[in-house]
C-alpha cells in the first residue's frame, strides 16, 4: 500500500484498510523490538523533536524510544528554558525547529486543535499529536488497537464496553473512533455527569449500570477518574464510584471469559481499576505500553519516508 498520509492528528480520515495496513507495520516493529539489538537504520538523518506542554510518561518515552530504534535524531524540547517564557508564539518556535531541520515535530498539548493548527502552519515537517485537550489522541488509540488485536485476534463484531470520565476523555474520543472503523460495538458506561452530550453522534450507546455494558463484553476499557473532578460534584464519593463503576473482579466476570482489560494508564489504584484487576489474567494494560512503542515506530516509519 502506497501510505498517503504525513501527518497524524485524528484518525477521522484513515480507512480501515490502512488500519489493517499500519497495524501488520507494528506488528514487524514489534519483532524488531524482541531483537538483541533493537535498532534499524530506517530514519537515518531524520530529525524529530517532541514538544511536550504537558506531562507524560507512557507517550513521551515511547514516542523518543521508537525514534532512537529507527536512528533518528531526537531533541526533547521543553517549554521550560525555552523562548516561550519571553513571549515567543508557538508558531515562531516550530519555525524555529524546521528552520534548523526538524522532519517531524510530536507535541502534546493542554489546548484542543493545537497539533492541528501546527500541521497546517509547518512547511515541511510532520506533526503528530501526543494527546491535545480533551479532544484527541489518535497514538494511543493505534496503540490499544494493536494490544486488542493480539488478544483478541480479528476485532471485526467484537463488543467493547468504555467506562468512566468519557467527558474529559481525549484517550476515549479517538478510541471509539478508531475502534468502530474496526467494527467494534462500544457501550459507554459511568456516571452521566461524566458523559458527552453527543454519545448519540458518537454512534454509541450509554447505559448508566457497569454491568449491563460489561455483560458478555470482550473488551472492558476502563478510563482515568480524575480525583479532581470529586470537587466539581461530578461524581459520588470514589468508594461509591469504585462500587458501581470501577473494575472490580466481579464486574469483570460477567464479561467474555478471555476478555480484554485495557487502561491507558496512569492508573488510579482502587479508584477507577483496583489491583486485582490491573494486575489479574485478563489485564493487557502493560501490553499497551509495550504496543505503544510499536506503533510509534510504525507511524514514523511510514510518515517520514522510511517505507520508501
Ligand atoms: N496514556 C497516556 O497518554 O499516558 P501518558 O500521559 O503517561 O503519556
Amino acid at each position: 500500500m502506497e501510505w498517503r498520509h504525513k501527518d497524524l492528528i485524528s484518525l477521522e480520515g484513515w480507512t480501515r484498510e490502512e488500519l489493517h495496513f499500519f497495524l501488520e507495520q507494528a506488528d514487524y516493529m514489534e519483532e524488531l523490538m524482541n531483537r538483541p539489538i533493537k535498532k534499524v537504520p530506517a530514519l537515518r538523518g531524520k530529525m524529530v523533536v517532541n514538544c511536550f506542554f504537558e506531562n507524560s510518561t507512557r507517550t513521551r518515552v515511547s514516542f523518543e524510544l521508537a525514534e532512537k530504534m529507527l536512528s533518528a535524531d531526537v531533541v526533547n524540547w521543553s517549554a521550560s528554558g525555552s523562548s516561550t517564557s519571553k513571549g515567543e508564539t508557538l508558531r515562531d518556535t516550530v519555525w524555529t525547529l524546521e528552520a534548523m531541520g526538524a522532519d517531524a515535530v510530536v507535541v502534546r498539548h493542554g489546548a484542543v486543535g493545537v497539533p492541528d493548527y501546527l500541521s497546517k502552519k509547518l512547511h515541511r515537517a510532520s506533526v503528530f499529536n501526543a494527546g491535545d485537550g480533551t479532544n484527541g489522541h489518535p497514538t494511543q488509540a493505534l496503540l490499544d488497537l494493536h494490544s486488542a488485536r493480539k488478544k483478541l485476534g480479528n476485532l471485526d463484531g467484537a463488543k467493547m464496553a468504555m467506562i468512566g470520565d468519557v467527558l474529559h476523555s481525549r484517550v476515549a474520543r479517538s478510541d471509539i473512533q478508531a475502534f468502530r472503523k474496526m467494527g467494534v460495538s462500544v457501550t459507554l458506561s459511568g456516571p452521566a455527569t461524566l458523559m458527552p452530550e453527543d454519545t448519540g453522534s458518537l454512534g454509541v450507546e450509554y447505559v448508566s449500570d457497569a454491568r449491563e455494558a460489561a455483560r458478555g463484553a470482550d473488551i472492558l476499557y476502563f478510563l482515568r477518574i480524575q480525583r479532581e473532578r470529586q470537587e466539581d460534584g461530578l461524581i459520588p464519593s470514589i468508594d461509591e464510584y469504585h462500587r458501581r463503576w470501577g473494575a472490580t473482579d466481579s464486574l469483570v466476570a460477567l464479561a467474555s471469559p478471555k476478555a480484554a482489560v485495557m487502561h491507558p494508564g496512569p492508573m488510579n489504584r482502587g479508584v477507577e481499576i483496583a489491583s486485582s484487576v490491573a494486575d489479574g489474567p485478563n489485564s493487557v494494560i502493560l501490553g499497551q505500553v509495550r504496543s505503544g512503542v510499536a506503533v510509534r515506530m510504525a507511524l514514523l516509519y511510514l510518515c517520514l519516508g522510511g517505507a520508501r
